[in-house]
């Protein structure tokens, strides 16, 4: 089940709900570790990435079970502190282990976390800011090393708003002694929701939602109820791509509040979006307006989203010019969307022109990352005839199922 089959061509029409966040689920699960009593998080997606976590949790001695749409975590047991598993390099998000796990024991060994291709990823600013806290990192045989014999409060400068970095800090901030003040924090609305959760249970972080934290250390956290917001870059994927294949959607469920940046792409792309407490609905142009896009952090346009305005505007009623600021090799779709007929010219690097093309045709395409994939799924649902995309697993680390949400939009989209 690697690939998907597209027949192409068909405008949008319908209705789908979107699911929870993955960016949200992962380093709230990871923060159970904090809690040495069981918590349940609601609404969590059933996700290749959703999975790994939870089998890292159980290595490390937690019990974990599914519940309906939710997990239920109980840490009370965990005395391990090693997470040596292939899970750890696959997926950049158990990063935010490391914070969690400093926080839990003030010592940690894991293997040097992975994810998507789709830049250097680097973790010097995770491990400077840790670093501050009194955290020591030694590597020995590929394995990172990280202990802490008293892991205390500090003023902490982000020189970039790194969100994993955030996540950390925040992570070992709760369990430090005295009082950790971060500046220059990420603003993305996850980290909100790794604060509400951590405030359920009982800590205290001042100024959740803006770049200045205030995290009050060492205080008991309990077990908690919580329920993680629908996932903003799913919504945006089917919002976007509706306006590159025609027609109109309603996304059940998206979370219109952390999308402005988004809706107003969407917008100058020529789509009509409207927004209620229930979602949003767009209605397509009949071809996509070009734009000036720049990738940022938030409330700038998500790096996450650029590959399917990419994939959209190939479509597009003139030339459109995309900046990719945050990660350097999110242009890899490129050459795929080419074999489709899609016309673009890498500027360099960092910058693509697409020149829209009235259609595209179908094509083996081959996803080489989780959003591009989503992208060429999309450029399948916009192209006349058949595609097949190649290397879905990536696809499914992020999307619940891509297909079946796609079919309720009425397109034809099958896994083989
Ligand atoms: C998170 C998201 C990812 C999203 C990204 C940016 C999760 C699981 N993943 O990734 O979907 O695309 O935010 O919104 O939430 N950097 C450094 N040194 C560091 C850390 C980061 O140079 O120590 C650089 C990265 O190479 C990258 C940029 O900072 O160029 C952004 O990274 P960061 O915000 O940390 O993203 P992630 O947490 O990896």
């Amino acid at each position: 089940m690697d690939s998907i089959r597209v027949q192409g061509g068909v405008a949008l029409q319908g209705k789908v709900r979107i699911q929870g966040s993955k960016n949200a689920s992962l380093p709230v699960l990871a923060a159970t570790l904090l809690v040495e009593e069981r918590s349940f998080i609601k609404n969590c997606p059933r996700i290749a990435d959703v999975h790994s976590m939870v089998s890292l949790l159980k290595c490390l001695g937690c019990c974990v079970r599914w519940q309906e749409t939710g997990i239920v975590v109980d840490s009370s047991c965990v005395r391990k502190r090693e997470m040596c598993q292939k899970a750890v390099t696959g997926m950049r998000s158990s990063l935010c282990l490391l914070g969690a796990l400093i926080g839990r024991f003030g010592e940690v060994i894991m293997e040097y976390p992975g994810g998507c291709v789709i830049g250097q990823r680097p973790i010097d600013l995770h491990m400077a800011a840790l670093g501050q806290m009194g955290v020591k990192f030694t590597q020995k045989n590929g394995l990172l090393m990280a202990s802490a014999e008293r892991l205390c409060g500090a003023c902490i400068r982000l020189p970039f708003p790194s969100v994993g970095a955030t996540e950390n800090i925040i992570l070992a901030g709760v369990a430090a002694e005295g009082v950790t003040v971060l500046e220059g924090a990420a603003l993305e609305p996850e980290i909100g929701a790794l604060c509400r959760y951590l405030c359920c249970c009982g800590a205290c972080i001042e100024g959740v939602g803006s770049g200045r934290l205030v995290i009050h250390g060492g205080r008991r956290l309990r077990g908690t109820t919580f329920r993680v917001p629908a996932d903003r870059i799913v919504a945006g994927t089917y919002l976007l791509g509706c306006i590159g294949t025609g027609g109109s959607a309603f996304l059940e469920q998206a979370p219109e509040e952390d999308m402005a940046a988004v809706l107003e792409t969407a917008r100058q792309m020529g789509g009509y979006v409207c927004t209620c407490r229930e979602g949003i609905y767009v209605q397509a142009p009949r071809r996509p307006k070009p734009v000036r896009l720049v990738t940022a952090t938030y409330p700038g346009f998500p790096t996450d989203l650029q590959s399917v305005v990419l994939a959209a505007e190939t479509r597009g009623d003139g030339t459109t010019y995309i900046e990719e600021k945050i990660f350097e090799n999110r242009f890899r779709i490129v050459e795929e969307l080419t074999k489709m007929g899609a016309c673009i010219d890498k500027v360099d690097s960092g910058r693509v022109a697409v020149h829209g093309v009235e259609r595209l045709h179908g094509a083996k395409v081959t996803a080489r990352e989780l959003r591009g994939g989503a992208a060429l799924v999309t450029a399948g649902v916009m192209a006349e005839g058949e595609s097949f995309v190649e290397g879905c697993s990536f696809i499914y680390r992020g999307y619940e199922n891509i297909g079946r949400d796609f079919r309720e939009l009425g397109a034809r989209v099958t896994s083989v």
